[in-house]
């Protein structure tokens, strides 16, 4: 028996199936049927038809089915957390969290539905426009295609639904190939609310059949999140369309002379470094450190990834599992021996065993080595010493990416300068670029995307504002 994909709201099975593998080991995590042409087509008209039924559903029954769903999940959390240890390999402390954070993310969602307002706005600064008044609403844009990756299978799939339906925009869902279990089973909290049935569906179909998901004019909004290629690709295709893309990053950290707690920094460093096994785009890959501060934060840190639990994911103690699959693996490990080559220090680990790299700290690693200037997503961090916090904060801007960075100081100034001029989407002061709260926006500029994320920031990006001018008032 397989487990069925959504269409329309209703629960469908297929003679075509799909089995998701554990990168762990090779068991398998689970068989899901797969949508055949006439499916995806069905679930696109659906969305299409819902469209003005879905806008129109008062605010209480948006958010009580965003509640209903945080909530459900909150009770099912073990299972969801299996669920996505099973098919992600994400260690299942980190995949525990990823719940924890899909529950407030759905949580968010419905307190703004409730709060989505739109405003009055004055017109009648000018004679002309004496007795008018505007009225401003958001409207949805229309159906949202949400194409997610396989790093955080819940809770970035969260982010493209929740902010959807707080909105009334009607979702196709198309999770990862290589995690669509935990998409699926969120269809069964989904399938309990009272949204339309046209509302959503979630279809787990391969990479070809999502280019022309991409260009159908029936799905006016993507949101993507995935390889900076493919976002790009996807822009480019459907110019006219509203696309948001959360990308890559290569996260950078700076630890400024001021900052005393080395130990602090250097477990935080490790930990956000190596969490999901660097399989985030947040997670720290670039420290650049004072050279007041650098050798001994670069010996904490070798000394704090030595102390990370590897192994099997279902494992409470392990902190760092395998990549998502050997490919993955193999290229991070290249560009290990690429890094090395080309002058970088071996602090630690570097060697790699099937799907798994061993946790890899590196330090004086030239910056044009793909370990620095491209996206690593494995479990490896560079750290490089700097001669001054400028130095630092242009070598952080130094970079095709702007997703968000750490800068460890206590240093009110340096904080305002590093905000006012890093050019990225996010400025952690005091910890790592890897902290993100579901609420705030989230994203990035240049080769890192376009839009921000979290339910406010996603539902303005699915939304258009409409004016409506009320004449003839006494104001
Ligand atoms: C991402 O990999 O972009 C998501 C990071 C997060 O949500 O923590």
């Amino acid at each position: 028996m397989s487990t069925p994909f959504w269409i329309a709201g209703k629960p469908v099975t297929s003679v075509e199936t799909a089995t998701v593998y554990h990168s762990y080991d090779g068991s398998e995590a689970g068989v899901h049927s797969v949508p055949s042409a006439s499916d995806v087509e069905t679930a696109l008209q659906a969305a299409h038809d819902a469209r003005a039924e879905t806008a129109a559903l008062p605010a209480h029954t948006r958010a009580a089915a965003l509640d209903h769903i945080s909530r459900t999940l909150a009770e099912r959390a073990e299972e969801f957390a299996r669920l996505i240890t099973a098919e992600s390999a994400k260690p299942i402390t980190w995949a525990r969290a990823e719940v924890g954070r899909a529950v407030s993310t759905f949580r968010w969602a419905a307190e703004e539905a409730r709060r989505f307002s739109g405003e009055l706005q004055r017109l009648d600064t000018d004679p002309g426009a004496t007795g008018r008044i505007a009225l401003v609403r958001r409207v949805p844009r229309g159906p949202v295609l949400g194409i997610t990756p396989f790093n955080f299978p819940l809770n970035l799939v969260a982010h493209k639904v929740a902010p959807a339906l707080a909105v009334g925009a009607p979702i196709v869902l198309k999770p990862a190939p290589a995690t669509p279990l935990t998409a699926l089973a969120l269809g069964e909290l989904l399938a309990e609310t009272d949204l339309p049935a046209g509302s959503w569906s979630v279809l787990p179909v391969g990479n070809d059949v999502a280019a022309e998901l991409v260009t159908d004019p029936r799905l006016p909004i993507v949101s993507f999140t995935g390889s900076v290629p493919v976002g790009w690709r996807i822009r480019d295709a459907v110019p006219r369309k509203h696309v948001a893309l959360e990308l890559g990053g290569n996260a950078a950290t700076v630890v400024c002379p001021d900052w005393s707690d080395l130990d602090f920094a250097a477990k935080r460093i490790a930990t956000f470094a190596m969490y999901q096994a660097g399989q985030s785009c947040i997670a720290v890959q670039r420290v650049y450190a004072h050279a007041d501060v650098f050798d001994d934060l670069a010996e904490r840190v070798v000394q704090q990834v030595g102390t990370l639990g590897t192994g099997d994911p279902r494992s409470p103690h392990t902190q760092v599992g395998p990549l998502i699959d050997v490919a993955a693996a193999e290229r991070v490990e290249s560009w290990v021996d690429e890094a090395i080559a080309a002058g970088a220090q071996r602090r630690l680990g570097g060697r790699r065993d099937g799907a798994t790299v061993e946790p890899t700290v590196l330090t004086d690693v030239p910056e044009d080595a793909s370990v620095m200037a491209d996206e690593v997503f494995g479990p490896v961090v560079c750290v490089n010493p700097v001669d001054s916090v400028d130095d630092a904060f242009r070598l952080v801007n130094d970079s095709r990416f702007g997703l968000q960075t750490g800068v460890f100081t206590r240093d009110l100034p340096t904080a305002f300068q590093a905000s006012a001029t890093l050019d990225v989407g996010g400025v952690v002061v005091g910890d790592v670029p890897s902290f993100r709260a579901d609420q705030m926006p989230y994203g990035g500029v240049k080769d890192s995307g376009v839009g921000r994320e979290g339910p406010a920031a996603a539902m303005a990006d699915f939304t258009e504002e409409r004016v409506t001018v009320l004449t003839g008032l006494q104001l």
